[in-house]
C-alpha cells in the first residue's frame, strides 16, 4: 500500500531532469551501491566507518553477498593481523575516532567468526577510554586537548554505541562500565536538555570556560539538529544492548521517550527537520530542512518501534520523513545511480557556534553524514515491509 503511494507521489514528483525510479529496487542496496561504485576508501575517520556500515547494514537486511565482502574485506584491511588499527592512534584523544570500532564488533560478532585481531583491535579502543581525559563529574573530552571539559552530543554516538556494545560482549557484568555509559548520558542531559521543548543543545562546557557558554548550564546556545540525530540514535543503539536490570535502563528510555516527543512536535510540516531546530530560528531566514538529521530522526524513531522502545504511533512521524527523503533529498541519476543531497558539511562548537555560523556551512553532494544514515533507515523500512 505504502510502496504504491510512493510510486505515484515519485511519478508525479518527477522532473524531466530525474530518472523514473524503479519502486521494486530496494533503496537501501541501491543507495550502497550507488556509493561502492564511487570507490570508497575506509579509513578510521568517522565518515567513512558510518557510509561502510550503511553499505554492511544494506546488505544483511537484503541479504547482497558482494556488497557485504565489499564492507567485510575493507574492515578487515583496515585491521592488521595483530589486531593493530592502520591510522589509529593510542595517544590521540578524539570520540570521532571511536565510532569505527562498531565496524569492528559487527564483523567480530557476524557469522560467528569471532576473529581474534578483532577483539585485540577492540580492545585497544575499549582500553584509551579508560585513558581518556574526564571533565570533573566524568563526562568524557570530546576531543583532547582542544575541546578540555566539553561533551558534545555528537561524542555520544561516537563513542558510547561502542562502549556500551563491547562492554554487552566482553564484560557483560561490568557495573563500572555500565554506570560509567549511563553517566556520559545523565551528563547530557543535565546540561543540554531543555524540558519545555524536550529538544537538546549541542553541547556543554563543564567549567564554562568557552565563549558560547551558558552562565548558569554551561550549554552553547543553539539546537544543531545533526548533533540530536547522532544522540536519538545513540540512545536506541545503546539501549538495544543495555541491560535491562541495571538503574540506567529506565533513564536512558525516559530520555529517549522525551526526545522522541520532541522531535515529532519539531518536524516540519514538510516530513523534515530545521537545521537549527530551537525557537525561534524555524523559518528564519537563512535556515532550512536539512537531510542528515531527517535520516537520523526516521532511523532512529524506526528502530526503536522494531525494538518495542518507542511508541509505535511514531511510525507515521518516520514515514513522512521517508517520503519527503525519496521525493527532495534522494537523486536519481542517469546512470541509474542515487546521489544523496541537503546535508551539511559540518556543525562544531570550536568557533561561537552563532547562528549565523551554522547556517553559513555549505551543504555537500554525497556526503555520509546524511547517505549512510539514509541507507539504515532504508533497511528499517525494508525489515518493516513499508
Ligand atoms: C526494477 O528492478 C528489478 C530488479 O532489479 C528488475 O527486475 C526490473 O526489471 C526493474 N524494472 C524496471 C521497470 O526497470
Ligand atoms: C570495568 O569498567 C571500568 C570502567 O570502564 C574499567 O575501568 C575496568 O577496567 C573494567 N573492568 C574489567 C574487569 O574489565
Ligand atoms: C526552552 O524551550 C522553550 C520552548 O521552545 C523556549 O521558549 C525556551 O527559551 C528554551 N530555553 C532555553 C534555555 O533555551
Ligand atoms: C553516475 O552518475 C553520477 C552523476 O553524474 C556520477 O557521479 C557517478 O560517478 C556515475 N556512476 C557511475 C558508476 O558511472
Amino acid at each position: 500500500m505504502h510502496i504504491q503511494t510512493l510510486t505515484l507521489a515519485l511519478f508525479a514528483s518527477a522532473t524531466s531532469t530525474l530518472a523514473a525510479p524503479n519502486a521494486t529496487k530496494p533503496y537501501s542496496t541501491w543507495m550502497a551501491s550507488s556509493f561502492t561504485q564511487k570507490g570508497q576508501s575506509l579509513n578510521i575517520h568517522y565518515v567513512q566507518a558510518i557510509i561502510h556500515e550503511g553499505i554492511q547494514k544494506a546488505a544483511t537486511t537484503q541479504k547482497d553477498a558482494t556488497l557485504l565482502s565489499y564492507a567485510s574485506k575493507a574492515v578487515s584491511s583496515l585491521v592488521k593481523a595483530d589486531g593493530t588499527i592502520t591510522g589509529w592512534d593510542p595517544l590521540y584523544y578524539t570520540l570521532d575516532d571511536v565510532r569505527f570500532g562498531n565496524n569492528i564488533l559487527h564483523f567480530w560478532n557476524a557469522g560467528g567468526r569471532k576473529e581474534k585481531k578483532y577483539e585485540i583491535a577492540a580492545k585497544a579502543l575499549r582500553d584509551q577510554l579508560n585513558r581518556w581525559p574526564r571533565t570533573p563529574k566524568g563526562g568524557f573530552w570530546h576531543r583532547a586537548p582542544v575541546y578540555k571539559n566539553q561533551m558534545w552530543l555528537d561524542g555520544i554516538y561516537m563513542a558510547d554505541t561502542f562502549y556500551a556494545t563491547y562492554t554487552s560482549y566482553f564484560e557483560p557484568n561490568n557495573v563500572t562500565a555500565w554506570n560509567d555509559i549511563s553517566l556520559q548520558f545523565e551528563l547530557i542531559e543535565e546540561h543540554c536538555r531543555n524540558h519545555t521543548s524536550n529538544l537538546l543543545q549541542h553541547g556543554y562546557s563543564e567549567d564554562k570556560s568557552t565563549v558560547w557558554a551558558d552562565p548558569v548550564t554551561g550549554a552553547s546556545p543553539l539546537v544543531w539538529n545533526r548533533a540530536v540525530g547522532w544522540y536519538f540514535v545513540a540512545l536506541v543503539e545503546v539501549l538495544e544492548v543495555f541491560p535491562k536490570s541495571h538503574p540506567g535502563y529506565a533513564k536512558l528510555k525516559g530520555y529517549l521517550t522525551t526526545l522522541a516527543d520532541g522531535l515529532k512536535k519539531s518536524q516540519d510540516a514538510s516530513g523534515g527537520w530545521w537545521l537549527i531546530m530551537n525557537e525561534p530560528y524555524p523559518g528564519m531566514k537563512g535556515n532550512y530542512i536539512e537531510s542528515s538529521a531527517t535520516a537520523m530522526f526516521a532511523y532512529g524513531y524506526l528502530k526503536g518501534i522494531r525494538l518495542g522502545l518507542v511508541d509505535a504511533a511514531y511510525k507515521s512521524t518516520a514515514l513522512k520523513a521517508w517520503d519527503l527523503m525519496i521525493d527532495e533529498f534522494v537523486q536519481y541519476e542517469k546512470n541509474g545511480t542515487l546521489s544523496w543531497t541537503g546535508t551539511v558539511e559540518v556543525g562544531s562548537l570550536k568557533g561561537d557556534a552563532s547562528y549565523e555560523y551554522y547556517i553559513g556551512v555549505p551543504l555537500a553532494l554525497n556526503d555520509g553524514k546524511g547517505a549512510a544514515p539514509f541507507m539504515y533507515t532504508a533497511t528499517e523500512i525494508e525489515l518493516a515491509g513499508l
